[in-house]
């Protein structure tokens, strides 16, 4: 195996990355970009691994740098998006070396925690990511939609660039009482998007595309709901209310439904999943992300944690923030990957406990419950 060098990608590299990005995944090639250069990709931080001496491109990686939103507090974050390895170079560390370069990459430019959807657990496990929540899309029947409460004071128009800035204020609204949720993407899969106004305020958007029928499910496309946020529980319920205008071209509305939300609580009857996948959770920065995240109010205590590889720490959790410092008699003993899971609320440490995966006395245990309690995290803009 040639050596390899990874570092920042070149623009002229650009065509090679996405090539290798197509050929494998190539099921679900990546979104069509503009090719007038209008793209503004100053948050985005793409790697490569090239071939030392021909500088060939033998993987890609792409991250944007983000916020997410844990415990009503926005961390710096970086979603990572497209790591490929060519099929000639694989198994021989590029992928490691790659991903390990692009986290330190992101690491440097401020974000503190990593977000990604893995079609290989075991491969970011190893880099020190855990699995943080689960996404699933459901069929949803337009006709369903109907019967959910209308709001006739909203009015629609498309999105415009001007939008952004409110449309983001939106979501870090939504995102401060939830887990998992990244900040607003004006790009969101280069989908038709809209907003939706009342007495000429913006208290809604949503980002729809469409994708083929299901066999034997009817209609001439499916609506698929890549965003969807309201100001408030009527403007919510007023545009999933409105997708049902679709009908009867569309049959269903495939979207994420959020555990415990709106929508899920209102729907008439079961919906059948059409897509379900994991995403996961890195730290980047173990102690910072611990300091930058938010934790229940009314919550109080210490626990000092044996990180492996990353030493001792301890966290002072009070009045919804913790305090960390270095050092102090361990009272739980884990990995990061599971520390991770653990962050992202979707590992519970009693169970974790019972598998082996974390040490602690019941104390310290029952203490982390309590800090990481919260809604399930979900990943739930497409990046
Ligand atoms: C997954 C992929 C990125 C791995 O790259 P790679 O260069 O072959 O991986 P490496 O040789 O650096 O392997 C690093 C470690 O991960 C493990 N690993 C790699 N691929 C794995 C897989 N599919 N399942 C389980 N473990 C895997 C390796 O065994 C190795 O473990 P070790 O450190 O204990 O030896 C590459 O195979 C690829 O591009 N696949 C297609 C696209 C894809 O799945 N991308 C990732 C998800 S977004």
């Amino acid at each position: 195996m040639a050596r390899t060098v990874v570092r920042a990608a070149r623009p002229e590299e650009r065509p090679a990355a996405e090539a290798l990005v197509g050929a494998a995944f190539s099921a679900e090639p990546p979104a069509p970009r503009p090719a007038d250069g209008s793209e503004d990709w100053s948050d985005h931080l793409p790697r490569v691994a090239v071939d030392e001496e021909s500088e060939r491109v033998l993987a890609t990686s792409v991250v944007r740098l983000c916020g997410q939103w844990w415990g009503g507090r926005r961390v710096p974050a970086a979603a990572l998006a497209g790591v490929a390895v060519d099929a000639t170079a694989r198994g021989h560390g590029v992928g490691r070396a790659l991903v390990a370069d692009t986290f330190a990459a992101a690491r440097e430019a401020g974000a503190l925690v990593v977000a990604l959807i893995p079609s290989t657990h075991a491969f970011y496990r190893k880099a020190g990511c855990g699995i943080a929540g689960r996404r699933s899309v459901y069929a949803v029947g337009t006709h369903d939609l109907r019967d959910l409460p209308r709001d006739r004071s909203l009015s629609y128009r498309a999105a415009t660039p001007q939008d952004a800035p409110r449309v983001a204020e939106l979501v870090a609204a939504h995102a401060t009482r939830t887990n998992g949720v990244l900040d607003h993407d004006r790009g969101t899969g280069s989908a038709v998007q809209y907003v939706a106004e009342r007495d000429g305020a913006v208290v809604g958007w949503c980002a729809l595309g469409r994708r083929p029928v299901r066999p034997g499910h009817g209609g001439n496309y499916a609506v698929t709901v890549l965003d969807l946020v309201g100001a408030d529980p009527a403007a919510e319920f007023g545009l999933w209310r409105d997708l049902a205008a679709d009908e009867p071209s569309a049959r269903e509305v495939h979207t994420l439904v959020r555990p415990g939300g709106l929508l899920e609580q209102h729907l008439p009857r079961q919906t059948d999943v059409v897509e379900d996948s994991t995403w996961m959770l890195g730290l980047l920065d173990v102690p910072a992300a611990l300091a930058a995240r938010g934790y229940p109010h009314g919550v109080a205590g210490r626990v000092v944690l044996d990180v492996t590889g990353h030493g001792v720490l301890t966290l002072d959790v009070a009045a919804g923030v913790a305090r960390v410092t270095d050092g102090g008699t361990p009272t739980v003993q884990l990995g990061p990957a599971d520390l991770a899971s653990l962050y992202a609320g979707h590992l519970d440490p009693v169970t974790a406990r019972h598998t082996g995966a974390l040490h602690g006395e019941d104390d310290a245990v029952g203490l982390l419950r309590t800090f990481f309690a919260g809604p399930p995290a979900v990943l739930d803009r497409p990046f």
